[in-house]
């Protein structure tokens, strides 16, 4: 086949793929193309028509629907016999449509699968809403660098050299003293600093599990990573429902009664992926729950700054007389995630343990950076800075939500959250899934997060993660469009051939 011959349009509204999949079908149609000919692989393809390869992918994967084409694993995509044989593996023979870089393969994981989202999301020219980064607009460069070059001429080979394992002092006096404005009080001495909110997850989650037969209970759906540190531990997670609250407290009883968790891990403001902040009546409960049990919580504050509405809610760590609460806390979402700084307050019983299993992890937090911080919040403005991010951050949510409400087909339904940085959007559970919308919606230059990565038990597969802070309001507003665009063409594809689609539904929902 002569790729010269594959003719697009640029111009048209027609997606890329299905204008190489329509030039392909003619070729193959006037026998242009006969049958057993091998198609040129998709990078090669994409290459010379100067396309992304998922374009290729996806015009592949089109014709292989309707049966005109069939690849062989190992081997390539060929066009189909005139009887068009089906899978060549012993594989069901929808799973052999589905071969692309996001043919949800049974082995692939969701982080693997975020990873090849994110890596379709960077493509120039991709309006991406898939991450959980803050607006790199709004990073303190210029504070930065004062801060950084202030540390080096204060303190010498000292901000160079080893530090004590659970952090810099000053850096750990400060905390305490921002903590002790949402009424936590604990002393320098019961800070650990870590390297991101990550890691203190990941040390708690060190300390207080031990393999497989260790529970713990996350929101359904959960944060990515902690998802990951899971999977990382091999540890069991349970997930329980979400409501409109936050993780339903009810159910929550149950499940420690049948699987006596080690750890409850909760988000209670700005949840991510949902972007909901629990109410105080049900942190009451869980704190409740979980005292009555003597099942500890871990409490990840990392979106808590960021609140553009509605009234402050007092922490589950701030209302916790029983010392079974870890909280653990960061500077990624509010201020730079580059330095990688975060920090975690365990029960005081736990400390040392903590302590002990940061310093196997990476034998301390960098120095250099805790003291540029610790500089950072003693000379720069860290509240004008919070002010900010927080108008400008709503100023985005609200572009996003007027977008969102022209653009969207009338099923799609979200909460407007009351703060954090993420846009939750459910989508008829008869319609097309958040994976298929995703492989149109890539052809449009726009990403953004499928909801089923986010779940422990492989839920939400009709659900969608939009980050409303990191592009600037005009591309919120164009990429948002792009999306509405492809979400009712897909819409209009999932009603003509319904049978069809839901057969390659099913297919990618088994993988
Ligand atoms: C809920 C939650 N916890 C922790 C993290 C990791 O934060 P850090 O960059 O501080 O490690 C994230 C990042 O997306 C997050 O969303």
């Amino acid at each position: 086949m002569a790729a010269s011959s594959i003719k697009i349009n640029r111009d048209s509204d027609r997606p890329l793929y299905l204008q190489v999949a329509d030039e392909l079908r003619g070729q193959i149609e006037t026998g242009a193309l006969p049958a057993e000919t091998r198609l040129p692989a998709s990078r090669t393809l994409a290459k010379k028509l100067g396309v992304n390869r998922i374009t290729i992918v996806n015009a592949y994967s089109e014709l292989e629907a309707e049966g005109l084409v069939l690849t062989k694993v190992g081997s390539g995509t060929y066009v189909a016999p005139a009887k068009p044989a089906l899978a060549a593996d012993d594989r069901p023979p929808e799973l052999s449509r589905w071969r692309g870089p996001l043919a949800l393969r049974r082995q692939w994981n969701a982080g693997q699968m975020m990873q090849e989202m994110m890596r379709l999301a960077r493509h120039p020219g991709v309006i991406s809403f898939a991450g959980g980064a803050p607006a790199s607009d709004f990073l303190p460069v210029n504070e930065f660098r004062r801060a950084i070059n202030d540390v080096l001429r204060r303190d010498g080979a000292e901000a160079l050299q080893y530090e004590e394992a659970a952090g810099y002092y000053p850096l750990r006096e400060k905390i305490a003293d921002m903590l002790a404005r949402r009424n936590i009080n604990v002393r320098a001495e019961d800070i650990l600093i870590t390297a991101g909110c990550q890691q203190a997850a990941d040390i708690a989650l060190r300390v207080l599990t031990r393999g497989s037969e260790s529970v713990l209970v996350v929101e359904d759906p959960c944060y990515l990573g902690l998802l990951n540190l899971i999977t990382a531990r091999q540890i069991t997670p349970i997930g329980v429902p979400m409501d409109e609250y936050g993780l339903l407290t009810d159910r929550l009883e149950q499940v420690i009664l049948r699987h006596r968790p080690r750890l409850i891990y909760v988000t209670p403001s700005f949840h991510n992926p949902t972007g909901l902040t629990m109410p105080l009546d049900r942190r009451q409960s869980l704190l409740e729950i979980a005292t009555r049990y003597g099942v500890p919580i871990l409490e990840d504050s990392s979106y808590v700054g960021l609140r553009y509405e509605g009234k402050t809610l007092p922490s589950l760590k701030s209302m916790d007389h029983e010392d079974i609460v870890f909280y653990a806390g960061g500077f990624s979402k509010t201020l730079v995630p580059g330095i990688r700084i975060g920090y975690l307050i365990a029960p005081a019983i736990l400390q040392e343990r903590m302590i002990a299993t940061k310093q196997t992890a990476d034998i301390l937090t960098s120095p250099l950076n805790q003291r540029a911080l610790y500089t950072y919040l003693c000379t720069e403005d860290f509240d004008a800075h919070l002010a900010l991010v927080q108008r400008e951050y709503k100023l985005r949510r609200d572009v996003m939500v007027a977008a969102a409400e022209r653009y969207f087909p009338d099923s799609a339904r979200w909460r407007v959250p009351e703060g954090g940085i993420y846009l939750w959007v459910e989508m008829d559970p008869g319609g097309p899934t958040a994976t298929e919308l995703y492989l149109t919606a890539i052809n449009y230059n726009v990403a953004f997060s499928i909801g089923s990565v986010f779940s422990a038990s492989g839920s939400f597969a009709h659900a969608m993660r939009l980050n409303f802070a990191t592009p600037p309001p005009d591309d919120i507003e164009e990429g948002i469009r792009r999306l509405g665009k492809a979400w009712h063409e897909r819409l209009a594809q999932h009603s003509v051939s319904g049978s069809q689609l839901r057969r390659q539904r099913s297919a990618i929902e088994f993988l």
